[in-house]
């Protein structure tokens, strides 16, 4: 029960990668605020089942007044946030010349500025009480381009910018703030993209089989405890080695 007694808020809960993230999280004794603009009560009740805590949040979060709301319910019910997972994203797959203004700017109206309008309403919580921890989903993709990915690439490389001035600003406070960077992981989402990837990726990496959300959460979970006090502004490669660096 590593978590016990701390409130995670985690975007993009209500599947994929952050439905798994919630479930680890949750079974470790945190409170957990399932963020999504679709229905996560699914998760929710598959928490509660197991007799752990948690709540579904429905907000739109490239909208600030959808996530300053979502703040207040959450804290409502839980307190203030003590661990916030910046996971929800999308990553179209487009080459860069029909790629039109409106398409990149929806890529990091998510990617990136809804990690600025959550840290905006979560962090102050976090000062208050001297102790927080910000993880932020990027893509190892930052160090591999793959064709039809520019837009995706560029601002999954702002949410690493964010995470080290984040984490230079928010170290007095007690706050840590780190990115993960996983390979391709098999998600419905993912399944429904280009399928040469599952083939092509693995390839690439040092151990040869396709990511599952299951591989992400040991390291999440380590990042937002105690253990990881000392570590900030990191970016931290969960890809089955696919960057050496
Ligand atoms: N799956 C991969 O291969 C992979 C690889 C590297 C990085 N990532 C990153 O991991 C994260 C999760 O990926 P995934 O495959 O689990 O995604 P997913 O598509 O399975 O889930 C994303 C969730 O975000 C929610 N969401 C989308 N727009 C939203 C909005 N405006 N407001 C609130 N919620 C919104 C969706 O409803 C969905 O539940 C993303 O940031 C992605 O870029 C994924």
């Amino acid at each position: 029960m590593r978590h016990e007694g701390r409130t995670a808020v985690i975007t993009g809960a209500a599947a994929g990668i952050g439905r798994t993230y919630a479930l680890r999280l949750a079974g470790e004794g945190a409170a957990v605020a399932v963020l999504d603009r679709a229905d996560g009560t699914s998760v929710v009740k598959e928490i509660l089942d197991a007799g752990g805590r948690a709540t579904a949040v429905q907000a739109d979060l490239t909208d600030p007044a959808s996530v300053a709301a979502a703040q207040e319910e959450i804290a409502e019910q839980f307190g203030a946030a003590d661990i916030l997972v910046n996971n929800a994203g999308i990553y179209p797959n487009q080459p860069f010349e029909s790629i039109t203004f409106e398409q990149w700017r929806a890529v990091f109206t998510l990617n990136v500025d809804a990690l600025f309008h959550t840290a905006k309403v979560f962090v102050p919580g976090m000062r208050e009480r001297g102790w927080g921890r910000i993880v932020n989903m990027t893509s190892n993709s930052v160090a591999l381009v793959i064709p039809g990915f520019t837009h995706y690439v560029a601002s999954k490389m702002a949410a690493i910018g964010l995470t080290r001035g984040l984490a230079t600003e928010l170290a007095d406070a007690g706050i840590t703030v780190n990115a993960i960077a996983p390979s391709l992981v098999r998600t419905a989402t993912t399944e429904a993209g280009p399928a040469e990837l599952f083939e092509a990726v693995p390839q690439m990496q040092a151990i040869r089989r396709v990511q599952v959300p299951e591989d992400l959460t040991g390291m999440l979970s380590f990042l937002v405890s105690d253990d990881a006090a000392f570590i900030t502004g990191q970016t931290m490669y969960v890809d089955g080695g696919l960057v050496r660096s």
